[in-house]
Parts: C-alpha cells; sequence; structure tokens
C-alpha cells in the first residue's frame, strides 16, 4: 500500500499538456485520477470539488493559467498577455472565499509581469516554473507548520480536527493535520477526534481516511458530538486549517468551524488554527470583509441520500464557510512562526519585512 503522504492531489504532467488530479469528490470509495487539459475542466474541477483545499486549489490554479497559456507562442505579446488576463479572471471566479486561489493567480501574474520584455516562449518556460515553484514551495511550508504547530503539543494528547486540512488540501502533510504527522512519526500517539463536517464530509471522507491509511489513532464524530468529546475531557487542542485570515486575525474556515472555536473557548480548550502565509490577506482588513461562497442547497437535502431526506422544495441555507472571530483562537500557526494576539500586530508585524 502507497504512504498516504505519497499521494499526490495535483500533479502536471507537462509531456502531455495535462493536469492529473486526484478526485477527492469520490473518496474514501473510489481511487480517481482526471487527466485534464483545458481551463474549464480545471474550473469545473475546482468548483466541483475534485480538487479541494485552499492551498490546493492556489496550486491547480496555476497550472490551470499555465495549460491555458502553454501553447501561445505565436501570438504577439499584446494578445498573449490579454489571453492571459481573460484566463484568469476565468479561474479566479471558479471560488471565492479561499485566498490562496488569488494569490497563487496574481503570483503567475506578477511573474508574468517581471519577465514581459522576454519573449513570449521564454516567458511560458518561467510561467511553468513558477506553476512548481508554488507546489514545491508548499510542500515546505507545510512542513515547517508541523514542525511548529508541534512545539505547542505533547505526546498522548487528544485533538479535535473540523473538515481536511491534510495532505489531499495542500502539496503534501497538510497544515493542521501536519503536526500529527510529524507526531506520530516521532512516537506522539495522539488520539485524534474528526468532525464529520456536513454538508459534504470532508471530516468523514477525507480526514478519517488520511489519518486511519497513515495508522493514526482517529474517531470520527458527527458535528454536533464535539461538546462532548471536550466536556468528557477527551480534547486537549483543536486544530484547524483555514481559507483566509483577515488582517485582524478574523478567519474562515469550513463551515461550522466558529461553532467549534465556540465550544473549545466554553471548554477552556486551546484553539489553533495552522495558515501558510499564502492564506493570510492583510488586504481584507475583517471577517465581515471575506466573501463567504454560497452552494446549492441539494448538498444538504440530497447529496449522499437515495432519496431526498428534506421536503420537496424547502427553502435552504448553504453557506460553505463561516467566520471565527479572533478573541476566539489562541495562536495562529504560520510556517514563519506563531502568532498570538493582537492578531492586528502580530499579522502586521510578520508582513513588515516583505515591503521593504
Ligand atoms: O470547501 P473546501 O473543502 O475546499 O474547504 C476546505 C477547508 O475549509 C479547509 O479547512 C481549508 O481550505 C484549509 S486546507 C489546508
Amino acid at each position: 500500500m502507497n504512504d498516504v503522504l505519497d499521494f499526490v492531489s495535483v500533479r502536471l504532467d507537462d509531456e502531455n499538456d495535462e493536469l492529473i488530479i486526484l478526485d477527492q469528490s469520490k473518496l474514501p470509495n473510489d481511487l480517481i485520477y482526471h487527466h485534464y487539459k483545458t481551463k474549464e475542466e480545471i474550473f469545473k474541477a475546482i468548483t466541483g470539488l475534485e480538487v479541494r483545499g485552499a492551498p490546493a486549489i492556489g496550486i491547480a490554479a496555476a497550472y490551470g493559467i499555465y495549460l491555458s497559456i502553454k501553447h501561445l507562442n505565436q501570438k504577439s505579446h499584446k494578445e498573449f498577455f490579454d489571453v492571459f488576463e481573460q484566463n484568469k479572471d476565468f479561474l479566479a471566479s471558479s471560488r471565492p472565499t479561499a485566498v490562496n486561489l488569488f494569490w497563487a493567480l496574481n503570483r503567475m501574474e506578477q511573474c508574468l509581469m517581471n519577465n514581459k520584455e522576454k519573449s513570449i516562449s521564454e516567458i511560458i518556460g518561467l510561467l511553468k516554473i513558477e506553476a512548481e515553484n508554488i507546489r514545491q514551495e508548499d510542500e515546505a511550508v507545510c512542513h515547517a507548520i508541523g514542525v511548529n504547530a508541534l512545539t505547542l503539543l505533547t505526546p498522548n494528547m487528544g485533538l479535535l480536527t473540523h473538515c481536511n486540512a491534510g495532505t489531499l488540501a495542500t502539496a503534501k502533510y497538510g497544515t493542521a493535520l501536519a503536526p500529527m504527522y510529524l507526531g506520530h512519526q516521532q512516537g506522539y500517539d495522539f488520539r485524534v477526534f474528526a468532525d464529520e463536517t456536513r454538508p459534504l464530509l470532508q471530516g468523514a471522507r477525507l480526514t478519517a481516511w488520511e489519518l486511519h491509511e497513515a495508522g493514526i489513532d482517529v474517531t470520527l464524530i458527527c458535528d454536533n458530538m464535539a461538546s462532548i468529546v471536550m466536556k468528557k475531557g477527551l480534547i486537549d487542542a483543536v486544530l484547524v486549517g483555514c481559507d483566509r485570515v483577515a488582517a485582524n486575525g478574523d478567519t474562515a474556515n469550513k463551515i461550522g468551524t466558529s461553532g467549534v472555536a465556540i465550544l473549545a473557548k466554553n471548554y477552556n480548550i486551546p484553539f489553533y488554527v495552522c495558515a501558510p502565509c499564502s492564506t493570510i490577506d492583510i488586504q481584507t482588513g475583517c471577517g465581515d470583509d471575506i466573501e463567504i461562497e454560497l452552494r446549492k442547497g441539494e448538498e444538504i437535502t440530497s447529496t449522499w441520500y437515495q432519496k431526498p431526506r428534506a421536503p420537496l422544495n424547502v427553502k435552504t441555507f448553504n453557506p460553505a464557510f463561516d467566520v471565527t472571530d479572533a478573541n476566539l483562537i489562541t495562536a495562529i500557526i504560520t510556517e514563519k512562526g506563531i502568532l498570538y494576539p493582537p492578531y492586528s500586530e502580530s499579522i502586521k508585524k510578520l508582513f513588515e519585512g516583505e515591503s521593504k
């Protein structure tokens, strides 16, 4: 059997002009890899959650824009730049909340702008390298988040996580699951509780699967069981990933995360957000400014069931994310270090060096 950390959720097959995506919407029952060539296919893979999780979405979009312009070397510079911008806008419209999508596309655009005087074929070659860099850096970033997070944890702890912030959601290791993998390698014997994460079950289908495959002690619970496991003293820390951290530390993550944070506060359990710096968006002032993706009601009423489990045409409300207020977050763990409140200051300090 493959080591679960060897599963690659997004990879470029440059010889065949294809993006190979492990279809996360079919896990854990089927291990299916799709081979996509066009921006439309990659757009659909992102909206359909075949590739999901903030860093993996960014990686897919970076490769997607590269593939979409790879054969345009006959065009004039102006035509080439125009098509690049159109394709960028198209891919950027696939999902609104995870900032890594925009971060990765902007980084590709910056690479183009920095090299605009070069020949088109040289620019295309540099864009390929940039997309590869984004993927490779994510692996190193996630490893560093795992190392930093592990300094806050001790052996035999009970950990709770929500949604999937694991190896599937990133280039490797994950963010919130990275310390679980690294701790496992060092004999920490964590007991992990995975919220199933209604309505799309990323916790049950992906987190429980990943950790179970890796031989980590994982217990699946329904979302509404988080309170009882906390009250019973089974949870020593909560670790979650995130889709966007605002400049004041408010954090958007999978729907249900803010409820877990409120419970953790009630039971005096530390609540840690694991965030690559690419997920911190200093242009977004606070949580209210984060656009929350609304998805189809069928995901609540019918998905996973043979027959609908709700009255026909009942009204639904299906936000895919919610915002955890900064005051509920004990620390934000990045690859560059651990941030503590007040986040407006610690986040500002983190980015200060970059603008110089
Ligand atoms: O809708 P999804 O499955 O893309 O949502 C994913 C999450 O909310 C993850 O927790 C987040 O992207 C962090 S991934 C390291």
